[in-house]
């Protein structure tokens, strides 16, 4: 990764890498957010399946509601922009929980965590960093693989992101799925959410909703653009072609060496010893 480009692109906040779309001005004001009890956080480390679960979630909804752009996104105007917006409001965000506004903590707003295989998670940043203009150049997965293992990456380390959210996985206002669920049975993961979300969607209207959120309809939309193309929930673009690579389970297999396999997984036990997962 050469230097040049990194410090162009990149800043510290709170001893987290940010990109510079999100301003040092705005992560400083987040603390004052004004949130709304009706608000929805749809939180992810990056690469995720964040749109994913999106594009889901607008699914069901039969009444106004507006995907926002991150939170942390923009500069200082972006919390104005935020509270001209009416109500209801889904806002993601790939804050690590103590980061995230406590307006947010104290009203108790619905919040969906999504996870996914930190392997997977690891090689789809890998390819996310080589074709973003907002991120730095990084030449060769090797390189990319120990910056991911040091938490050297923007929204830092994977590991403490997610425990940060993990500790409160128990608490009632807070859902945390997998993208491999997804996966596997999409229906009964959109189940869930809607009891979360006290949305009452026949079964039916989750089949179709499932069908429409296929990976080939998600990258076909966005190549026919009836999506917004400039459009993303992801705080690092703002070109959603970027965003459908692949869809896969298991793609890391296809980049780890078995040296680098055994490596990741000593430093998945030490860090995630406390974790549940
Ligand atoms: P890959 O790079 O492994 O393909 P995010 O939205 O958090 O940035 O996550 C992007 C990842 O989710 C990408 O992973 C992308 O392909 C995958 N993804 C997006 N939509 C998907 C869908 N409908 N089904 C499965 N995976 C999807």
């Amino acid at each position: 990764m050469s230097n040049s480009s990194e410090a162009e692109l990149l800043h510290t906040f709170k001893g987290i890498s940010f990109t510079t779309r999100s301003s040092p001005e705005l992560l400083k004001s987040l603390d004052n957010f004004d949130a709304r009890e009706d608000d929805i956080l749809l939180v992810s480390y990056p690469k995720s399946g964040t749109h994913w679960l999106a594009g889901v979630i607008t699914k069901l909804y039969n009444t106004q509601v507006t995907i926002t752009s991150p939170i942390e996104f923009g500069d200082i105007s972006q919390l104005e922009e935020l509270n001209k917006l009416s109500s209801k409001r889904i806002i993601p965000t790939h804050l690590d929980y103590n980061m995230l506004p406590p307006n947010f903590k104290n009203k108790k707003c619905k919040m969906i965590y999504i996870s996914r295989n930190p392997k997977d998670t690891a090689v789809s940043m890998f390819h996310y960093y080589r074709d973003n203009p907002n991120l730095p150049t990084v030449d060769t997965w090797t390189a990319f693989f120990d910056l991911f293992l040091k938490g050297n990456v923007v929204c830092g380390s994977w590991f403490d992101h997610f425990l940060s959210w993990e500790e409160h996985e128990g608490e009632k206002n807070i859902l945390f799925l997998f993208y491999e669920d997804m996966k596997k049975d999409l229906p009964k993961v959109v189940k869930k959410i809607t009891l979360f979300l006290s949305l009452n969607v026949s079964d039916n209207d989750i089949q179709d909703i499932c069908k429409k959120s296929s990976f080939s309809e998600m990258k076909n939309d966005t190549e026919k653009e009836n999506n917004d193309p400039s459009h993303t929930v992801c705080a690092l673009t703002s070109n959603r072609k970027l965003i459908f690579r692949k869809g896969a389970v298991g793609d890391w297999k296809n980049y780890f060496t078995p040296k680098q396999n055994i490596r990741f997984q000593e430093v998945f036990n030490e860090k995630m010893k406390l974790s549940k997962m």
